[in-house]
C-alpha cells in the first residue's frame, strides 16, 4: 500500500496574504537569486541598460510572489517523478517483511507483489511478478483467493501436502483495505495471504490418540485374560485345586504387567513434564553402573549371560537425576539380556565421549538377534516393538526406550542405536 501522499491538503490556518508572498519569495530565494544573476551579467556585457536590468527582475521578483508557489513544484515533479514506492519500503512491505510466518502480497490478477523471507524459504518456487498459481496450484487456495478478490472479504483454507513432507497450513487470504476507497472500484486493490504451520499441532494430536488408543489396548488385553480366569475360577474349576494354583499364578502374572504398564506410563509422563528442568545431582557414573548391574545380576544368571563390566581410571562424575540415570542403564542392560541371545555374554562399558561436545559414553553391547536396520529409528517410539507377543512374553511393555530417549534428552545427553541381523545391538549414551 502505498505511504500518503506528501501533497495531500493538510490542515492549516489561513494565512494573510503578505505572508503567503512571503513565504513563496523565500520558498523560491534560490531562483531568484539565479535570475538576479542573470540580469547582472546582461547589465556587465552591455546586452541590457541597467534601467532594463532593474524592471526585468522586479518583474521576476513580483512573478515569484504572486504565482502560487504549487505550480512551480509539480512543473519540478512533473518533470523528475520519484520512482513510486516499491512494496518492501511501504508500511505493508516493511511489516510482512518482519514477520516469521510465511506472508506474501498479491494484487488483483493473483501476481505476487511481494513475498516476505519467511515465503521465500518455505516455498522457494515463489517468485515476485509471476501469479501464485505458477508456483501453487492447490484449488482450495486458488478458489480462496478469487473469492476474497471477488467480495472484499477473508478467506481461510487449510491445506495438506504430502510432498516432499507431511505438512497442514492454515492458509489465510485478506484484501487490503485503503480507507475510503471502494474495493470493487479500485484498480490496485491487493490481498494479504498468510500461512500458519498447523504440522506440529497435527502431529502432537495424532500422537496423543495414538498414545491413549496404544495404552487402552495393552491394558485390556490382560485385563480381558484376567476377567476370562476368574470365571473360570467361578464356575467349572471352582473346586479343582491344581487349575486354581495355576490360574491364580497367571492372574498375578497379568496383574503385575498392568502394574508395570501404568508405571512405566507415570514414568514416561513425569519425565515430559519435567523434560525442560535440567537435572542438578553430582552422580558418581562408574558407581552407578555397578549397581545397575548388581540390580539384574539374577535375572541375567538365570539367561545364562555374563554382564562384562569396563570402567575407565578417571573422574566419572556428572550433572543428573541419579534414580532417571539409573532407569536409562538398567532398560538398555535389561534389553541386552532379553533380546541378547541365551549362553553369550553382554558388555557395559563407560569411557571418555568419542563425540564432541559430551564428556562420558556409556555403551552397551549385547549379541543377539539384532534387528532390521529399518526398524533402529522407531525403537524409542512408545509402544514400538519388533515382535509384540516375544516382548510380551519377556514382560517387555515398548516403553523402555522411549523413556530411555526422554530421560536422555533431559539431561541434554545423546543417544546412537547400530544394529545389524545376527549380530546383536549397540546403544551409545553420550553425556555431558
Ligand atoms: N538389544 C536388543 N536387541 C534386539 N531388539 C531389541 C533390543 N532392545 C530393544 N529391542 C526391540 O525394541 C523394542 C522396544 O524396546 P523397549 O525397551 O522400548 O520395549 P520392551 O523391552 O519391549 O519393553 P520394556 O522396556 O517396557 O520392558 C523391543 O520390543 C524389541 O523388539
Ligand atoms: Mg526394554
Amino acid at each position: 500500500m502505498d505511504q500518503p501522499d506528501s501533497h495531500q491538503p493538510t490542515s492549516q490556518q489561513p494565512m494573510s496574504v503578505l505572508n503567503v508572498a512571503f513565504s513563496r519569495i523565500v520558498t523560491q530565494a534560490p531562483l531568484l537569486a539565479g535570475t538576479f544573476g542573470v540580469f547582472v551579467t546582461l547589465v556587465l556585457f552591455g546586452a541590457l541598460s541597467p534601467v532594463g536590468g532593474i524592471v526585468g527582475f522586479l518583474a521576476v521578483f513580483a512573478a515569484v510572489a504572486v504565482l502560487p508557489t504549487s505550480v512551480v513544484t509539480v512543473t519540478r515533479t512533473a518533470d523528475m517523478p520519484p520512482p513510486p514506492p516499491t512494496l518492501p519500503t511501504t508500511n505493508v512491505g516493511i511489516f510482512i517483511d518482519a514477520l516469521t510466518d510465511p506472508c506474501l502480497v498479491l494484487d488483483r490478477r493473483s501476481v505476487v507483489l511481494h513475498a516476505n523471507e519467511a515465503a521465500r524459504r518455505q516455498f522457494p518456487a515463489i517468485g515476485n511478478g509471476n501469479p501464485l498459481t505458477f508456483s501453487m496450484r492447490n484449488p482450495e487456495l486458488v478458489q480462496a483467493i478469487e473469492g476474497a478478490n471477488r467480495t472484499g472479504t477473508s478467506r481461510s483454507v487449510e491445506l495438506h501436502e504430502t510432498v516432499p513432507s507431511e505438512t497442514w497450513e492454515k492458509v489465510v487470504v485478506s484484501p487490503l483495505r485503503c480507507p475510503g476507497v471502494d474495493w470493487f472500484e479500485d484498480e490496485g486493490r491487493q490481498l494479504i495471504v498468510t500461512f500458519q504451520s498447523l504440522t506440529e499441532l497435527k502431529r502432537a494430536d495424532a500422537l496423543r490418540s495414538d498414545f491413549i488408543a496404544n495404552a487402552s489396548h495393552e491394558l485390556r488385553t490382560p485385563l480381558a485374560s484376567l476377567l476370562g480366569f476368574i470365571d473360570t475360577l467361578l464356575g467349572p474349576a471352582a473346586k479343582d485345586t491344581a487349575a486354581r494354583e495355576k490360574f491364580l499364578g497367571i492372574m498375578r502374572g497379568q496383574a503385575e504387567r498392568m502394574s508395570k504398564l501404568i508405571d512405566d506410563m507415570l514414568s514416561l509422563s513425569r519425565i515430559e513434564m519435567h523434560q525442560h528442568v535440567r537435572p542438578t545431582g553430582s552422580i558418581d557414573l562408574a558407581g552407578l553402573l555397578r549397581e545397575v548391574r548388581e540390580g539384574l545380576m539374577m535375572q541375567a544368571r538365570a539367561a545364562e549371560i555374563e554382564i562384562r563390566l569396563s570402567l575407565f581410571e578417571g573422574p566419572t562424575t556428572t550433572t543428573g537425576d541419579r534414580g532417571q540415570l539409573y532407569e536409562v542403564f538398567e532398560n538398555l542392560l535389561e534389553n541386552a539380556i532379553k533380546y541378547g541371545a541365551d549362553g553369550k555374554f553382554v558388555e557395559l562399558s563407560l569411557a571418555p565421549s568419542s563425540r564432541p561436545g559430551f564428556v562420558h559414553q556409556i555403551t552397551v553391547i549385547d549379541h543377539g538377534h539384532g534387528v532390521e536396520p529399518e526398524h533402529v529409528p522407531r525403537l524409542t517410539e512408545r509402544f514400538y516393538r519388533i515382535d509384540a507377543d516375544t516382548s510380551r512374553k519377556k514382560k517387555g511393555t515398548g516403553l523402555g526406550l522411549a523413556i530411555v530417549k526422554h530421560i536422555v534428552n533431559r539431561h541434554r545427553g545423546q543417544m546412537s542405536i547400530k544394529s545389524s541381523p545376527g549380530e546383536g545391538m549397540r546403544v551409545d549414551v553420550f553425556l555431558p
